[in-house]
């Protein structure tokens, strides 16, 4: 089935924040569970260039308007890529070849079917809202919103006939009442209709940031008649018609609640106007804040979505604002509020429970499940029911209902897993073919679980699928795949600890520019780009720590656990020319394999019997076919040969500080 959705297109008179963020997001999840139940899914954003306060903000900075929009582009489209946003089409409202063909097509139609004629307008204009507000709507004097006072305007405007649309509106509303969700929405925009429909002033005169008239080049269209069209014009209006017949109308449009009126009221107007089809759906969702407060320059109050990304990997920060904020309402964020609950669902529930099955399924099993048992019926039982819950919820759009299903069967598991004991039945070889059907059945719920969560945290889950066995590319699975299903062995991964604790309350900053890196912890290694023992050794060493910021906390070094070890075996890779394979004794029960990129200081048998230092919390890494489980500390000079630390100390696991 094809789906085509949208977010609303973003002004770029600022960086994404977090709010901006989360509409993104959340439509990102909604993307990519239509792909996971198979749709021919069409995922499309934007950015929203022609308004008043982007042209100012270019003129404040001394740029041309154009270079400084595709300057944002980049800014918006780093931040949608850090944040995986898997969006397919990304449309811009200066776009020559597409969007400025639509709007001139939309605005002769309207034209062309009598809905627009030339009239005066004067009245109360908020730049920030841009759009003219009646008298009554002020309060003040001032805009409720902005907080500003409204410019008075009067010019000569090209108008839409709104008004003639107010019962076909409300036809529409009663046709189908599902075109506005939540139902909170909904009525807002019934009661708004209800009250009577002004013509909208669509044409400004006398500026030039903006497209042409098609019937009166001076004037340019209004901005707001002007972003909406964006959605047709991104799949063809105007430009190219055999797509647009493809892919118009839209199911689904993502926008917030403050802008629900443009997108019920006036954009169906227009299309109806031009004789189009309409849109499936319209879904506000509620607006997030920060510690109860709108983010707002002026506060200082704006969370950087990056910052959270960089810090954790990006699927915290969507877990949180999913799972979080009920769909539809407002939500609220504060760092302490999304530390509790990365330590409580991340590093206590999911990723516990991750870590306990794989390294279980290792020591008892060597990570070899045999398929074919009966399964543990309850928990079977509980991952149908979440596999129901979750599609019913995601159908309804209540994505926080869908992500609670998937956890709870993870909650289920971890108290499976307790209430199994494995490591009471790995003491009695009467119960080995117990003790593999419940490390085989958590494995299962584990494998379930991601599956339901690849919408909502892509990189982990696949992850997690990984580590259960699954080495299938996220996009080949299917919502089929949460199926419970007991035939397949399974080949567990145990590649160490996923979401380490956030134990240093307070230590995040809230910034409107990102923190430095140095202060910055990283993203757990599984999860984020790691340097490599091969990546080239960092540019010239600082000499000295310059600037508070460059310091770390004793707590920050004591994070990081270095323990003498002493290497037992070491050969070279054949494909690398750097790294050697070393078995080390780090004082555990059983070896360490740690790939060091010290080949080209050392022959293998030079290091066998050192005593060395190694991160012995570092996440293990897959690299070249093996699993690197530590690092190894040389130094070097200006990138020049390793040289292995040589400790005193010779005990195998002594704690190096
Ligand atoms: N450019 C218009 C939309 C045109 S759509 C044809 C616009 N841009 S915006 O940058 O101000 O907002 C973009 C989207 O982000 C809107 O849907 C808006 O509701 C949403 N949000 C902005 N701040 C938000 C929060 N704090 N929380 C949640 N969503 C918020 O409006």
């Amino acid at each position: 089935m094809k789906y085509f959705l949208t977010t609303a297109i973003d002004y770029v008179n600022s960086r994404p924040h977090l709010g901006t963020a989360y509409e993104k997001i959340t439509a990102d999840v909604i993307a990519r569970y239509h792909r996971l139940k198979g749709d021919d899914t069409w995922f499309l954003m934007g950015n929203d260039e022609h308004s008043q306060n982007v042209f100012k903000r270019a003129q404040e900075q001394g740029k041309d308007p154009l270079a400084y929009c595709d300057e944002m582009e980049q800014a918006f489209r780093e931040t949608w890529a850090g944040l995986d946003i898997s969006f397919d089409d990304f449309i811009r409202t200066t776009d020559r070849r597409r969007h400025f063909p639509a709007v001139q097509a939309m605005a002769q139609a309207c034209l062309d079917n009598g809905d627009i004629y030339e009239g005066t307008y004067e009245g109360h204009y908020c730049v920030g809202c841009e759009e003219f507000k009646p008298e009554k709507d002020l309060v003040e004097g001032l805009c409720p919103i902005h907080k500003t006072k409204p410019e008075w305007i009067r010019e000569k405007n090209w108008f839409f006939r709104l008004s003639k649309y107010q019962q076909p509106l409300l036809d529409l509303y009663a046709r189908q009442p599902s075109f506005i969700e939540p139902e909170v929405r909904r009525n807002e925009i019934l009661r708004f209709v209800e009250g009577g429909l002004e013509d909208l002033s669509m044409s400004r005169a006398g500026q030039s940031w903006g497209i042409p008239l098609p019937f009166d080049p001076k004037s340019v269209v209004y901005v707001w008649f002007d972003a909406l069209i964006n959605y047709a014009a991104a799949v063809g209006l105007g430009w190219d018609q055999a797509r647009f017949q493809s892919r118009w109308p839209a199911d689904l449009h993502i926008v917030g609640k403050d802008i629900t009126r443009f997108h019920c009221v006036i954009w169906p107007a227009m299309l109806m106007s031009a004789k189009l089809p309409l849109p499936g759906q319209v879904f506000g969702h509620g607006w997030v804040f920060f510690k109860g407060e709108r983010m707002s320059k002026s506060l200082g109050n704006i969370v950087d979505p990056l910052d959270a990304a960089k810090r954790f990997g990006p699927d915290p920060l969507r877990l949180y604002l999913t799972k979080e904020v009920p769909y539809g309402a407002d939500g609220d964020f504060t760092w302490e509020r999304f530390e509790e609950k990365y330590n409580a669902d991340l590093a206590n529930n999911l990723g516990n429970l991750v870590n306990r099955v794989a390294s279980m399924s290792e020591r008892y099993r060597q990570g070899q499940l045999p398929g074919s048992h009966a399964a543990f019926e309850p928990l079977a039982t509980t991952a149908e029911a979440s596999l129901m819950a979750y599609r019913d919820a995601m159908e309804r759009l209540a994505l926080h209902d869908a992500t609670a299903a998937a956890f709870r069967l993870i909650s289920a598991t971890n108290e499976f897993v307790a209430s199994q004991q494995p490591w009471a039945l790995a003491k009695d070889p009467a119960r080995a073919g117990q003790l593999t059907g419940v490390l085989y059945d958590a494995a299962e719920a584990v494998r379930i679980a991601a599956v339901l969560l690849l919408p909502v945290m892509p990189k982990s889950a696949a992850e997690i699928l990984h580590r259960m066995g699954d080495h299938r590319p996220a996009a080949d699975l299917r919502l089929d795949d949460a199926r419970w299903r007991t035939a397949a062995d399974k080949q567990i991964l145990n590649t160490g600890a996923l979401w380490p604790r956030i134990e240093d309350k307070g230590a995040i900053v809230v910034s409107e520019t990102p923190t430095p890196e140095t202060s910055t912890p990283a993203a757990p290694a599984a999860l984020a780009n790691v340097v490599t023992p091969e990546a080239p050794a960092a540019a010239a060493p600082a000499a000295v720590a310059a600037t508070p910021e460059a310091y770390i906390t004793i707590d920050d070094f004591m994070k990081v656990e270095l323990r003498v070890a002493k290497i037992l075996a070491a050969e070279r890779l054949p494909k690398s020319k750097k790294l050697l394979k070393l078995s080390v004794d780090a004082g555990e029960p059983t070896p360490r394999t740690i790939l060091a990129g010290i080949a080209e200081s050392y022959e293998p048998e030079a290091v066998v019997g050192r005593s060395i230092v190694i991160v012995a919390n570092l996440a293990p890494r897959p690299m070249m076919g093996l699993v690197s489980q530590g690092m190894v500390l040389a130094a070097s000079l200006d990138g020049g040969p390793a040289m292995l630390l040589n400790p005193d100390p010779a005990v195998p696991g002594t704690r190096v500080r």
